[in-house]
C-alpha cells in the first residue's frame, strides 16, 4: 500500500504533458485506488493486450526497481494480464536485445516498452517497430534529440519516458555546497575531488558528471578533478576506483562524485576500509536513492543522493503504453522530476520508498 501511496504523491510532480492525474497529498486508500483507475483504459483490451518490454540488464540494482514497479503497475492496477506481458533481460548485449525486440515483432505485440542497452541504435530499433506497426515507448536511456524530432516530423509512433539528468547532476554539486565547508575540507581554497562515471555512452551518466561540477563552478568555486573513471554504474568496481584513488590520491580527496548510488555504496566500502569518515573528511554522493544509500544518509555515513524516481517513471511509460493502446498520439519527451536527499528530508524519503 506505501508504494502505491509513494507512487500517487510522486505522480504530482510529473510534468504536465502526462496523462496522470495529479492527485495531492491525500494519505487515504480511496485516492489510491482512484487515481489508479483515473487512467482512462476505455477502448484498451486490458484482457488481451500484449506488451513486450526488454530491460538494458536485470542485473542493475536502480532498473530492477523500475522494471518491478512497472509490471506492477501494468498489472495490479491497470489490470493488464501477467502473462501477456512479456519481460526479457537485455543482458548488457545490444545484438542479444536486437533480437528480443524481432521476437517481439514476430509474435506481433501491441506496444513495446524499451531499455535499450545502446541508446545509440534507437533510429534502427525505431525503424523495426515502426516498419511493423508497433508503437514503442523509450526508457531510462535517452535517445538522441535529432531522434526524437524524427519522430514527430515523421509521424512515428515512439516516445521517450525519463528524467532530465542534469537536474540529478546540479543537485549533487548543490548538496556538496550546502555542506558546511562548502566541499572544502582543508581549506585549500578549492574543492578536491573525485568522478566515478556510469557508462559514459549515456546522457546520464555525460551529463551528472557535467552538471555535478558546474554547480560548483557556477556558483564561483575552484574545483580541481583529481581522476575521472568509468564505473558502469556497478558496485564493485566503484569500490575498486575508489579504493586505487584512496590509495593515490589519500587525503587530497575531499568529494567523491558517483554517477549513481550502486557505485556511491561501493565507494562507501573503500572510504571505510581506508579509515576515512564521510561528512568529517571526505563527502559522498550518488544519484537513485537506493534504500540502502538512503539509510547511510539517515546514519550519517553517505552525503546526499539524488531520487531517481522509478515509480514515476515506470507509471508515466505504462500510461504513454496504454495512449498507443488507446490509438492516440503522445509528446516525443516525458520528464519526472528528481527529488533531492540529504539529511534533512532523508527518513521522509526512506519512508516513501521502503
Ligand atoms: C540511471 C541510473 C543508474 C542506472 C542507469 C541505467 O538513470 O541512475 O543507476 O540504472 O540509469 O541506464
Amino acid at each position: 500500500m506505501k508504494k502505491k501511496l509513494l507512487s500517487l504523491l510522486l505522480s504530482a510532480v510529473m510534468v504536465a504533458s502526462m496523462v496522470m492525474v495529479p492527485v495531492m497529498a491525500d494519505e487515504t486508500e480511496g485516492a489510491a485506488e482512484d487515481a489508479a483507475a483515473a487512467v482512462d483504459l476505455e477502448g484498451v483490451d486490458v484482457e488481451n493486450a500484449t506488451i513486450g518490454i526488454s530491460i538494458y540488464q536485470f542485473a542493475d540494482n536502480f532498473m530492477t526497481l523500475y522494471r518491478t514497479e512497472l509490471v506492477r503497475y501494468l498489472t495490479e492496477d491497470l489490470g493488464f494480464k501477467e502473462e501477456n506481458i512479456q519481460v526479457q533481460d537485455g543482458k548488457n548485449d545490444q545484438a542479444e536485445q536486437t533480437n528480443q525486440i524481432n521476437n517481439f515483432i514476430t509474435a506481433g505485440v501491441d506496444v513495446m516498452i524499451l531499455n535499450l542497452v545502446q541508446s545509440s541504435s534507437a533510429p534502427q530499433v525505431t525503424d523495426m517497430c515502426n516498419e511493423a506497426g508497433i508503437p514503442v515507448v523509450y526508457i531510462n536511456r535517452q535517445p538522441t534529440t535529432e531522434e526524437s524530432d524524427r519522430w514527430v516530423a515523421e509521424g512515428i509512433k515512439a516516445t521517450y519516458v525519463g528524467a532530465d539528468a542534469t537536474q540529478s547532476g546540479t543537485y549533487q554539486g548543490e548538496e556538496i555546497l550546502e555542506t558546511p565547508n562548502g566541499g572544502d575540507i582543508n581549506g585549500d581554497g578549492k574543492v578536491s575531488y573525485i568522478m566515478v562515471q556510469g557508462d559514459p555512452e549515456n546522457i546520464d551518466a555525460q551529463q551528472r558528471t557535467e552538471y555535478s561540477i558546474k554547480a560548483l563552478t557556477d556558483a564561483g568555486v575552484e574545483v580541481e578533478e583529481l581522476l575521472l573513471q568509468r564505473g558502469d554504474w556497478d558496485q564493485a568496481k566503484g569500490q575498486q576506483i575508489v579504493q586505487d584513488a584512496l590509495t593515490q590520491f589519500g587525503d587530497q580527496i575531499e568529494v567523491v562524485f558517483c554517477n549513481n548510488d550502486a557505485m556511491a555504496l561501493g565507494a562507501l566500502q573503500a572510504i571505510q576500509a581506508a579509515g576515512r569518515t564521510v561528512n568529517e573528511d571526505i563527502y559522498l554522493v550518488g544519484v537513485d536513492a537506493l534504500t540502502e544509500a538512503v539509510q547511510d544518509i539517515v546514519d550519517g555515513t553517505f552525503t546526499g543522493t539524488v531520487f531517481n524516481d522509478h515509480f514515476g517513471q515506470a507509471q508515466a511509460a505504462a500510461q504513454m503504453a496504454v495512449k498507443y493502446l488507446k490509438g492516440e498520439d503522445v509528446d516525443p519527451i516525458n520528464m519526472v522530476d528528481y527529488v533531492k536527499v540529504t539529511a534533512d528530508n532523508a527518513a521522509e524519503i526512506l519512508e516513501k520508498i521502503q
